[in-house]
């Protein structure tokens, strides 16, 4: 079967390019390049020895993703490709609302026109807004503090209600909580550009001296050690979610949440990563980052009982691989 993977070139996507061809699917990538490195092709070969077929379009352009469905039969859809980043969909709410809600609905036109039924969706844990813990798929959603949850609140109710007409559409919305780490080769990673947002692509650049230190926003949270605590998942495991939410697909749309249903600190995490990789990680306690929530951490029943999946790598495995592939990598970009 052939599987259009939007953003497949990006730190998610690629690894489930790995994931998809490793289970024996075909692979057509479309990426616009604007968050990944078209040299992510050769490294999913490397890890696979297999080909990919990539497009380097946008998403929002319909003729260019109707060139794709005329030109392959496609049999599903995994639709990555979006603005990500929190913080800045403050600043660009227009380009978020645009850029994510657009997208998705080419996507599922161009599913429409072609017959195309299969349709994965990255969607994301902060749809739950400051929700009480574990989050839980049929929890009612509170409005998220920032427009890019809002766009994947909303992708979320279109799909939802297009899958209501009969025999449609079979589509999983899958729920990320924090995706970590990299292939345990070392050659495809988290490589954000500039300085990082997320906490562990930071940690790996303090640990490569890239960075001074950490600045761990706000330690008077009511969690554990009053930072604030999340659930870390593997990108490998994410990765295999997405396969197995692929072959369970049912007809209508149904939600999942891929985590660990673990909950992690940044203290933890810090602990965790100076343990695995034997390096000391400076830290200074800052004041809290506007937007973050205490704690977000999933409960994580249903995709083991309707997907057969379930996380199974550990924090030290995501400590590891994410610093060999920051090792890897910066040795690869400066060589
Ligand atoms: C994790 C924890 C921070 C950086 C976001 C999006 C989510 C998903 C993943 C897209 C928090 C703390 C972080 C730093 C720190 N993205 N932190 N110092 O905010 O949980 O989730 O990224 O789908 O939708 O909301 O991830 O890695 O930014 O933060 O102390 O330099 O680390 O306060 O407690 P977050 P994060």
């Amino acid at each position: 079967m052939n599987i259009l993977v939007t953003g497949g070139l990006g730190y998610i996507g690629s690894h489930t390019c790995v994931a998809l061809l490793e289970a024996g699917y075909n692979v057509i990538a479309a990426d616009n390049l604007s968050n990944s490195k078209v040299e992510n092709i050769n490294k999913i070969k490397q890890i696979t020895g297999q080909e990919i077929l990539f497009y380097q379009i946008d998403v929002v352009n319909e003729d260019s993703v109707n060139r794709i469905f005329n030109n392959h039969k496609i049999d599903g859809i995994i639709h990555f490709a979006g603005l990500k980043a929190v913080g800045e969909s403050v600043d660009i709410p227009l380009d978020y609302y645009y850029n994510n809600i657009v997208s998705t609905m080419v996507l599922a036109r161009a599913c429409k026109r072609y017959g195309v039924k299969r349709f994965v969706f990255s969607s994301s844990a902060t749809v739950y807004g400051d929700n009480r813990v574990p989050f839980i798929e049929n929890m009612e959603l509170l409005p998220t503090t920032n427009p890019y949850g809002e766009t994947k609140a909303m992708c979320e109710r279109i799909l939802s209600d297009i899958a209501k007409v009969p025999s449609d559409f079979s589509i999983a919305l899958l729920r990320y909580f924090n995706p970590v780490g990299a292939h345990e080769s070392g050659l495809i990673g988290e490589a954000p550009k500039g300085i990082p947002n997320n906490l562990m692509p930071y940690v790996t650049q303090v640990a490569k001296g890239k960075l001074e230190k950490l600045r761990i926003f706000g330690n008077d949270y009511p969690t554990i050690d009053g930072t604030g605590v999340r659930d870390y998942i593997h990108v490998l495991d994410l990765a295999e979610g997405h396969v197995a939410a692929l072959e369970n697909l049912k007809e209508g749309a149904h939600v999942y949440n891929l985590g660990t249903g673990q909950g992690t600190s940044v203290l933890e995490i810090v602990k965790a990563f100076e343990e695995a990789n034997s390096i000391k990680i400076p830290y200074q306690i800052v004041e809290r980052r506007h937007g973050d929530i205490a704690e977000c951490y999933a409960d994580v029943s249903k995709a083991e009982r309707e997907l057969g999946w379930k996380a199974k790598r550990d924090l030290v495995e995501m400590c590891r691989d994410a610093w060999k592939f920051e090792k890897n990598y910066k040795e690869l970009v400066e060589s």
